[in-house]
């Protein structure tokens, strides 16, 4: 059976882009700068709670960092990676963002240790920062709030050295799409399910951040299917030798059928996808 048409949204880097408005006025070239303090409170000093439960053991177990490494984390946010890769002996850590509130929040953390290095970057355009320098790369829940995936993934690859790897955490694609999945509960036979309203076309979704607050911001989710994602990352020369999905550390302890149906659904449908790839000699 042939496949609907796709809808697919273009990268506004100078080409017209289909993607909201809201993009362009808030986020285009600053990355997260106008939710940055909403943002900075929610991840801490140690992460939000799925950061310090699922994202950061993920990450740290794909990764395995060795002492000296030189890693650069690549859409860094306010630093949340910085404090455990310099805890595995790293021994060089640079953090590119393109929110310069966000840069700031994480050199008021960590700007006075030597070993590290903070930047305001547009990750999806060339920069000094991606010079091929680094043994090993990052990229943690940023896949999504990017336009243009193929320019994250070129740079990624340049700034590593032949052979270094990237570990890339982001939202699961199947299961996890802003206003398109859900969870339902099917009465009958007691089951919680995913419900999956659009998957096959690229979108760009705008989100609200903390809706209802008077500091709440906007925000923009890119949908891509997996597919999409994964031919990105090999066009880009980066070839995948790893990946996980990562599954929620809650889970519901009652006894009734609606929380037994809920336990059982957390370790069914997971949250995030977590690749490892390695920089490619070729293209
Ligand atoms: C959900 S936050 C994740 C931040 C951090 N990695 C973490 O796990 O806390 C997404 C980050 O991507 C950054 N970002 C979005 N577009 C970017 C771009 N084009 N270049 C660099 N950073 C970007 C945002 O500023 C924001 O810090």
């Amino acid at each position: 059976m042939p496949k609907p048409p796709r809808r697919p949204f273009q990268p506004d880097h100078g080409r017209k882009s289909a993607a909201p408005k809201a993009r362009a006025e808030s986020t285009a070239d600053r990355g997260w700068d106008p939710v940055a303090a909403w943002y900075d409170k929610l991840v801490g000093d140690a992460g939000s709670d799925y950061h310090r439960h699922v994202i950061l053991p993920g990450t740290l177990e794909l990764l395995a960092p060795r002492p000296g490494e030189t890693v650069i984390d690549v859409c860094c946010g306010q630093g949340v990676l910085v404090k455990p890769l310099l805890e595995a002996g790293v021994g060089r850590v640079t953090g590119v963002d393109a929110s310069p509130r966000l840069i700031e929040a994480a050199r008021a953390r960590h700007g006075a240790d030597s070993r590290v290095s903070l930047q305001v970057a547009d990750a999806c355009r060339p920069g000094p920062w991606a010079d091929g320098s680094a043994d090993a790369a990052t990229c943690l829940m940023a896949v999504h709030d990017v336009p243009d995936i193929a320019g994250l993934f070129s740079n990624i690859r340049s700034a590593l050295k032949p052979g270094g790897r990237v570990v890339m955490v982001f939202m699961h694609p199947c299961f996890r799409i802003p206003k398109r999945t859900h969870w339902g509960f099917d009465n009958d036979q007691k089951i919680q399910f995913r419900r999956v309203d659009a998957y096959g076309s690229p979108e760009a979704i705008p989100v609200t951040t903390h809706p209802g607050r008077a500091d709440s911001g906007a925000t923009t989710f890119y949908h891509r299917p997996l597919a999409d994602v994964l031919t990105a990352v090999g066009e880009a020369g980066l070839g995948v030798t790893a990946c996980r999905e990562l599954f929620s550390h809650r889970r519901s302890q009652g006894n009734g059928p609606f929380s037994r149906a809920e336990h059982k659904a957390a370790g069914e449908f997971p949250l995030f996808i977590a690749l490892k790839a390695v920089r490619l000699t070729t293209r």
